[in-house]
């Protein structure tokens, strides 16, 4: 049986990637400080851990050897775009910081294969909607630039000590794979849009003269569940030895506009979903979509799930 360890593992994400694993066979353990996540979402063993920490990487790395790991998939960190801009140095320290302790770990403890989480964030504003893995990174807030520099840090990694990585630029991931895994702390237009109309208020949207069909911005989602399954083939390639360093984008390769989401949450709920339009936001783009070619062809990977089941598994 193979041993996956997962950090983060106790967050949204991470519960759902938890729980694919263990129904590929594997045994899983996490790491986990519990800054954002609840120790409640998993069960199997927890091992509580502030990465970014001082002694970080030879607590790990007991932790890779005692568990005799054979995986590492690295989801702990931080993902508030807004708060990354008002206090970088916490972003820098527990996003950098925290890859360059399990880069260490795992070199120390000779563990070779990593999936990293890491975010469509790193293109930034991007000149085409729909998005393959070669496009610039040119991340506009320092939540996608400490990405990025995670990102480095892997390639290089893989250059001098044969670690071999696979980086998941998830799009807009949402839904749940079941009421207790659901996002606590929700600030993606899903969630919101749930929220508001279940108060009888209408949506919030940020510009409707956007060069697209309907005006508004278009986004990639991606239901959780299959991004879960993601980390899954991701691993079993590393496995099988068939890759060994690359990005891939996660994202079903079909975009949704923000009306599209509203009318959506509105046929769900069996409500009249209302829209009030306000200005633009600086720096959004009017349309990203992943092109999730590259996936599918390196790890086998496919989104199975459409906006409609996002939403139902987001609102139960
Ligand atoms: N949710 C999204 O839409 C999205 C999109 C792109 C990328 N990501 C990435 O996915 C990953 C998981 O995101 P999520 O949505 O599940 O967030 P989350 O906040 O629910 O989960 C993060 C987990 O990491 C843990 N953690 C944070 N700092 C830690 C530290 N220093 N040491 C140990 N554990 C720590 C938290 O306690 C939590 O359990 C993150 O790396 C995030 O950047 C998320």
């Amino acid at each position: 049986m193979s041993v996956t360890l997962v950090t983060g593992g106790a967050g949204y994400i991470g519960a759902h990637v938890v729980r694919a694993l263990l129904a590929n066979g594997d045994r899983v353990v996490v790491v986990d400080d519990l800054s954002t996540g609840f120790a409640d979402r998993v069960d199997v063993p927890l091992v509580p851990l502030d990465l970014a920490g001082a002694g970080a990487s030879e607590a790990l790395a007991s932790v890779l050897e005692e568990e005799r790991v054979d995986s590492v998939v690295h989801l702990a960190a931080l993902k508030d775009v807004g708060e990354s801009v008002a206090d970088p140095e916490r972003y820098y320290r527990v996003n950098v910081l925290g890859v360059v302790h399990v880069l260490e770990a795992m070199r120390r403890a000779g563990v070779r294969e990593l999936v990293f989480s890491s975010s469509a964030a790193v293109y930034g504003n991007v000149d085409s909607e729909s998005v393959d893995e070669d496009a610039p990174c040119r991340p506009i807030n320092p939540y996608g630039r400490s990405k990025l520099v995670g990102e480095w840090a892997i390639e290089d990694a893989t250059r001098a000590w044969g670690l071999r990585a696979l980086r998941l630029r998830y799009f807009n991931v949402a839904g749940a794979g079941g009421r207790h895994l659901q996002d606590r702390v929700a600030a993606n237009l899903i969630p919101i849009v749930l929220d508001r109309v279940r108060r009888g208020e209408p949506a919030q949207v940020f510009g409707a003269d956007h060069p697209t069909a309907d005006g508004t911005c278009v986004r990639d989602y991606v239901h959780v569940e299959d991004l879960a399954d993601a980390h899954v083939a991701a691993v079993q390639a590393l496995r099988s030895d068939s890759t060994g360093d690359d990005a891939l984008n996660i994202g079903t390769g079909r975009g949704a506009s923000v009306r599209e989401v509203i009318d959506v949450v509105g046929a769900v709920t069996g409500t009249t979903a209302e829209a009030r339009v306000v200005d633009r936001r600086v720096g959004d783009p009017a349309a990203m979509v992943a092109n999730p070619g590259r996936a599918h062809r390196l790890i086998g990977w496919r989104a199975r799930r459409d906006l409609r089941e996002i939403v139902r598994s987001a609102g139960e």
